[in-house]
């Protein structure tokens, strides 16, 4: 890959995200500006709300992100943006930005899959990875796993039936009367719990496949809480510790079953849920006990971010895969 700086937009949800990145790896510059303390009084994102607030956000995120990057417009050798998926409004949002870019400075678009870019963030700052890898994408809409030859060639391996890890996350949170986003109010309750085995029953598919399932998770938590209202903090740490317990052991059981099989050289990581340190741990000593190398980004390029989107778009421009410019957003859409 020659030398190339690319600036990625990310505002598939609700961060607004911007980042300058070399070479499609050394982040120069990565800011997000989240809504959650907006969203947090509805209990979750209100699309509406999102899409305006990307459209204020945008442009004090690029000044920002030029000028800590000390780049300026005509450094710049191609625009890369998140496409799909996510909320139409705040796609759009992002898309028509990126769009602007690039038709004014006359630069290459690359248009980005939300939770490749998520899987791409464990190269950021980092070395290659090497392939082949099994990758763990858990956000706050996917659980998913996959069997990646090398960029842009995959094989999807398991997915979840229902909820997604986050998702389970974040409903859990609110039946327990926390905030949102849940995972990481969840995972300082379980802290006080660290030696607590206690779990609930996990998910069997009746075809035995591997795919995930977290809806009766949040069915169990929801009776348990009805059974026995927790009565004060030491209640809700155990009952914390027991639900990231169950969801650590979904993961890691299916990731033990697919390196297995596999016998990838890389575990790769990323999403939200990725931020977890019990399931970073425990993904490590899966990974490590079959040789393979975890690769998991830090946490900041874990949850949502636009180095990610950066660093994959460079790769995609780098493949000669630019984006016409009448590309459009896709609020669903798979990459595999
Ligand atoms: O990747 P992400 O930032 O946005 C999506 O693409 O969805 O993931 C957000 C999800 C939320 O459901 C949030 O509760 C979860 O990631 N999350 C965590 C943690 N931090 C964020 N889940 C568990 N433990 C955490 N520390
Ligand atoms: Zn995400």
């Amino acid at each position: 890959m020659g030398k190339n700086l690319v600036l990625g937009i990310e505002s598939s949800c609700d961060e607004t995200a911007v980042a300058v990145v070399e070479n499609g790896q050394k982040v120069l510059a990565s800011e997000v500006a989240s809504q959650m303390d907006l969203h947090s009084r509805y209990g979750g994102v209100v699309p509406e709300v999102a899409s305006r607030v990307h459209l204020e956000s945008l442009p004090l995120l690029l000044q920002e992100v030029l000028a800590q990057s000390q780049t300026h417009y005509d450094d710049l050798t191609g625009i890369a943006v998140t496409s799909a998926p996510g909320l139409i409004g705040a796609l759009l949002v992002g898309l028509s930005t990126a769009k602007g870019l690039a038709f004014r400075l006359h630069l290459p678009l690359a248009t980005v899959h939300h939770i490749e870019a998520h899987l791409y963030a464990a190269q950021l700052d980092a070395a290659p990875v090497e392939f082949p890898a099994l990758g763990l994408a858990v956000s706050g809409g996917h659980t998913e796993l996959y069997h990646m030859e090398d960029w842009g060639r995959y094989r999807l391996l398991a997915s979840t039936r229902d909820d997604a890890a986050g998702e389970a996350f974040d409903k859990v949170a609110k039946l327990m009367g926390l905030g949102y986003p849940g995972g990481p109010m969840i995972e300082k309750l379980a802290k006080a719990c660290p030696d607590s085995g206690d779990h609930f029953p996990f998910s069997k598919m009746k075809d035995k496949s591997l795919d995930f399932s977290f809806s009766g998770l949040k069915t169990a938590v929801m009776l348990e809480v009805k059974r026995n209202p927790p009565k004060g903090e030491q209640d809700l740490q155990r009952l914390a510790a027991k639900f990231q317990n169950t969801v650590r052991e979904e993961i890691t059981s299916r990731v033990h079953a697919f390196l297995v099989g596999l016998k990838p050289k890389s575990l790769v990581a990323g999403g939200g849920v990725a931020c977890n340190q019990d399931l970073r741990d425990a993904l490590r000593k899966e990974a490590e006990s079959f040789g393979a190398v975890l690769r998991v980004p830090p946490p900041k390029y874990c949850s949502d971010n636009a180095a990610m989107v950066a660093g994959l778009g460079a790769y995609q421009l780098a493949q000669g895969r630019k984006a016409a410019l009448s590309a459009t957003a896709h609020p669903q859409a798979s990459f595999y």
